[in-house]
């Protein structure tokens, strides 16, 4: 390993492509720590389950999000990319540390009582568990940085929380694992609201020129801006506000041509959509060839997996050593013998 001991872990939902949001908020840094720290990546399917009953498309999902993180630069040879539920040693780990995880704690998780609220009819077990198969995931590999937004915080501090605890039990056994805080900007949808798939108002960075300028030209602007003559507030434009992540250069000149009501909003849009498509061209273009060959990603993805239960299996080891459990089946025979 790099840099002493750091073994980055994120966990990836498979809501399918990933949207322009998910790219700059988080894809594009778990690119970038490739560089300094050895990595582990997880689309977690598993996690999916949580909320979801149909799950017809879920395994097409994790290879459309495979897709979308290979494209953007993940290096399969170096990092670990696999899907979550190819590693069982995962389920075991998570219900070892159940045994460790208050569950008034749980219930008092902001994204489970969202989650509650938002599917009354389905308050299922896993759901509660969520954070602490979330631990599972990151533990089962020792990791100790982990690369998330903000709503993540409280699911990393009641993940130190169960090391804690299991440490405290059953001896040191994990690193307490630390919030890589992505410095990412808040990327708001056509609506303003948050960029989300649930929401419908988010860009596939996989999209098409053409889904790029048609989902662009629905954008909201500055509300006070109603005829094309009207000067423009760039300063309350999320079309501006994105010109930066895509196109900074272009901003000055659109921050007097708005103001002057020189351009108008769909010119604005129009070279919005120019800049995210050149700027997403050769990722596109990559997505393009792998997808051309989905046996090759679903290697990937299971030389991933033979890598990852590599580590897996040997954690898993100490962790039943720690709470007294025999190892493995060979023990478990002279049980019996
Ligand atoms: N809960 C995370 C999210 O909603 C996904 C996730 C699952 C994760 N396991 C993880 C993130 C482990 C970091 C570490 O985005």
């Amino acid at each position: 390993m790099q840099q002493g001991q750091d073994r980055v872990f994120a966990g990836i939902r498979c809501t399918g492509r990933q949207h322009i949001g998910n790219y700059l908020g988080a894809i594009q840094n778990f690119v970038a720590l490739q560089d300094k720290y050895e990595c582990v990546y997880s689309i977690v399917d598993l996690h999916s389950l949580t909320t979801l009953t149909d799950t017809e498309e879920l395994q097409d999902n994790v290879r459309e999000t495979a897709l979308d993180l290979l494209a953007s630069g993940i290096r399969p040879e170096e990092t670990i990319l696999y899907a979550q539920s190819h590693v069982p040693e995962i389920s075991e780990l998570h219900l070892l540390l159940s045994m460790v995880t208050p569950i008034g704690r749980l219930m008092n998780v902001p994204t489970f009582k969202e989650k509650a609220k938002a599917q009354p009819e389905n308050v299922n077990y896993g759901l509660v568990g969520y954070p602490v198969l979330q631990t599972a995931d990151i533990v089962l590999y020792r990791a100790n940085k982990v690369p998330v937004g903000e709503d993540q915080l409280p699911h990393l501090e009641l993940a130190r929380e169960i090391v804690r605890r299991f440490n405290n039990i059953f001896g040191d056994t994990f690193p307490e694992p630390e919030a890589e805080l992505t410095s990412a900007p808040m990327v708001l949808g056509f609506d303003n609201r948050k960029m989300s798939k649930s929401y419908g108002n988010s860009l596939d960075m996989a999209a098409t020129p053409e889904e790029t300028f048609q989902a662009i030209r629905t954008a909201i602007t500055d509300p006070q801006r109603v005829r094309r003559n009207d000067p423009g507030r760039p300063e309350v434009c999320n079309v501006y506000t994105l010109h930066g992540f895509f196109g900074p250069e272009n901003q000055p000149k659109i921050n007097s041509a708005c103001r002057s009501a020189e351009i108008g909003c769909v010119d604005c849009k129009k070279m919005l959509s120019e800049s995210v498509n050149d700027y997403f061209g050769p990722i596109r273009a990559r997505r393009e060839e792998l997808s051309a060959n989905p046996e090759a990603v679903d290697e990937i993805l299971i030389d991933g997996a033979r890598r990852a239960r590599v580590i897996a299996s040997e954690v898993l080891a100490d962790v039943k050593d720690a709470v007294g459990l025999p190892a493995s089946l060979p023990e478990m025979a002279n049980v019996n013998a």
